[in-house]
């Protein structure tokens, strides 16, 4: 998603906006700019398409003088990827200039009201009107001005202004989109996200909603709508460069699905104390956990075929109803959830907007949320009322791995915890889980080290053109994530299906050659999975079969299988996942395909 940086202090401002924009390139985008106030005016320099194209334009940022300036990189909403609809935009006379994370719901209208006035607009974009609108109520005190139009804009937004006669300050505002601002010594920065400004300083202010910041030189005071000033407390992160940068590996993905076993273990380990399962950040009583007659879970993407891995392992030992909710879809549907509900949120990201505007309507109807989230001091992190945090490190690939592994690893620490204060787990398979969630980082190594095998594999299949994964149980919840990666970074067809519910009318589409990737990590429901292998195999298809070590039904039905080692079966997942993830990520490659920053995606989507 669009990417936002900032820079004053004593040093050029270009070369440093360019270099921070780079660090956001894994974010997605489709065109970059950045702005510079010379002392006299407004610079503003933009391209379609890549960074190296902005680069190549202003000299690595060297062209635009001043040593003020914010920088964007877009992801189109509102207009095509073009360089006038690339930010920084500028209102009429160029006085104010303006980049934007979000959406503006109402620019329609404030388009219509600004022209009715006799202003034109240049762009197709939503953000230009914001431009214009400061232009126009613009009354001598920018902070007043900023406070004024805030109410007319209808959506989320994540603003860096700059006002041509004020070169000493640049002006940041949210409400919805994320924004930091980097202190530094005599000079501060802002940023939509930390890598921006990770070479630069590791103190920072997270800017909360509704919170406007004035930016100088050697000075940040932030005020809330009102004006009152806000006091802020920095925080310092603690990851180090490495952790954002690739560290010899060719992709962010690959070297990510290469950290597994470290963010499985980080996420477990203090988190189990003498071989019991404690969870700290919960404040639940044993009272209101036993209360709840339904669990809820909200997510998208990843994030929610987690949830639907959660969905059959709390159901299958806490014998409780679990819904799991689509986060897009969940809002508008009325959803039957209140008091008696928990609500679990999950998101890699925690500033996913469909999600997060689910999680706040399960807190209007009464229902108490957990978050399970990645991002530290996210905003669903934060608004959630337990937030339990995934320790996977910075995930800078769009396509997560790690993350969803860390997801994981909680939802297995929620199961046993809810089960145990439920009295539906006996001490032995108390025992027995924790000693096989100790041993997942190790098991997790075993499957990694078979990535040359799984490469070849890939060799052979890339060139398909249609993939089906299929499985039944946990498998089928698996399925999906196999789909998802496989599609979101190499473009082939796939789709993931009940391996008992292709035969109602998929099982059409198999003809000779078709790649049907069956998951059977599941023993019990192993022989009818090889059934449906058999069913699709006598229809043309080339069957990868993926299940465990001591399978040899397995390993006699299918054309090839990749095999993993055991576990309770409520943490297979951990394990089937990870070929899917190093197979998806060969295939890709084969192809050619833009790894990292797959075409038309984004790492974390802030808009609804
Ligand atoms: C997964 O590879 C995707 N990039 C995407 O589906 C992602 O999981 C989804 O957008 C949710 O993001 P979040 O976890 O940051 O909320």
């Amino acid at each position: 998603m669009c990417g936002i940086v900032g820079y004053i202090g004593d040093h050029q401002a270009g070369p440093v906006l360019v270099q921070s924009l780079e660090k956001l390139e894994y974010r997605g985008y489709d065109s970059a700019g950045v702005c510079t106030n010379d002392g006299q005016k407004l610079i503003v320099e933009k391209e379609k398409g890549k960074l190296k194209e902005l680069k190549k334009a202003t000299d690595d940022g060297k062209k635009v003088q001043g040593t003020v300036g914010i920088g964007h990189t877009r992801w189109a909403t509102h207009g095509e990827p073009s360089k006038i609809n690339a930010h920084p935009h500028l209102s009429s006379s160029g006085s104010f200039a303006v980049v934007h994370n979000g959406i503006i719901e109402n620019y329609m209208e404030l388009k219509h009201e600004l022209s009715a006035n006799g202003i034109s607009f240049h762009s197709s974009t939503d953000t230009e009107v914001i431009a214009q609108l400061l232009e126009y109520h613009y009354n001598g005190d920018l902070v007043d001005t900023v406070i004024k139009i805030m109410p007319l804009l209808k959506g989320s937004y994540a603003l860096g202004i700059m006002y041509r006669e004020a070169p000493d300050k640049i002006i940041a505002v949210r409400k919805g989109s994320p924004l930091i601002i980097g202190i530094g010594e005599n000079e501060n920065y802002l940023a939509s996200d930390v890598p921006a400004i990770l070479d630069k300083t590791r103190k920072i202010y997270r800017l909360a909603a509704n919170e406007i910041a004035v930016i100088k030189r050697d000075s940040i005071t932030v005020y809330d709508t009102d004006k009152n000033v806000v006091e802020k407390s920095a925080e310092t992160i603690e990851w180090s460069m490495d952790a954002a940068e690739k560290d010899g590996y060719e992709h962010f993905m690959l070297k990510e699905i290469m950290e597994q076993p470290k963010a499985v273990y980080n996420t477990i380990i203090e988190r189990i104390k003498d071989g019991r399962v404690v969870l700290d950040e919960i404040h639940l009583t044993a009272e209101q956990i036993k209360s709840f007659e339904k669990i809820n879970i909200v997510a998208c993407g990843s994030a929610y075929h987690v949830g639907v891995v959660a969905k059959y392992i709390f159901e299958k030992i806490l014998r409780k109803p679990v819904e799991v909710n689509v986060a897009s879809e969940f809002k508008y549907s009325d959803p039957i959830v209140d008091e008696k509900t928990l609500t679990i949120v999950i998101s890699q990201s925690g500033e996913t907007a469909d999600t997060k505007e689910a999680m706040y309507e399960a807190q209007r109807k009464g229902s108490y949320t957990i978050a399970v989230v990645n991002v530290v001091g996210s905003a669903i992190a934060v608004e959630a009322n337990d937030v339990i945090y995934t320790l996977a490190g910075p995930e800078i690939a769009v396509a997560t791995t790690k993350a969803y592994s860390a997801q994981l690893a909680v939802i297995y620490m929620l199961a046993i915890y809810f089960g145990d204060i439920l009295g539906k787990i006996n001490q032995e398979d108390y025992r027995n889980y924790v000693s096989e969630l100790l041993a997942l980082p190790e098991k997790i190594k075993l499957i990694l080290n078979k990535a040359e095998d799984i490469k070849n594999t890939a060799s052979k299949l890339f060139a398909r053109k249609d993939v089906f994964f299929i499985g039944r149980n946990i498998d089928y919840a698996l399925s999906l994530e196999g789909s998802l990666k496989l599609k979101e970074i190499s473009y082939i067809h796939s789709e993931a299906y009940a391996a008992g519910e292709l035969k109602h009318g998929t099982i059409s589409l198999i003809e000779k050659g078709t790649l049907v990737i069956a998951l059977t990590t599941y023993e019990d429901l192993h022989e009818k999975t090889c059934s449906n292998i058999k069913e699709v195999q006598s229809r043309g298809a080339y069957v990868l079969g993926i299940g465990c070590e001591n399978m040899q039904l397995l390993v006699r039905s299918a054309d090839s299988t990749i095999l993993i080692p055991k576990t309770c079966d409520i943490m297979l997942p951990s394990l089937a996942v990870v070929p899917m993830q190093i197979l998806a990520y060969y295939i890709a490659r084969f192809k050619g395909c833009e790894i990292d920053t797959p075409r038309n995606l984004a790492k974390s989507v802030t808009v609804e």
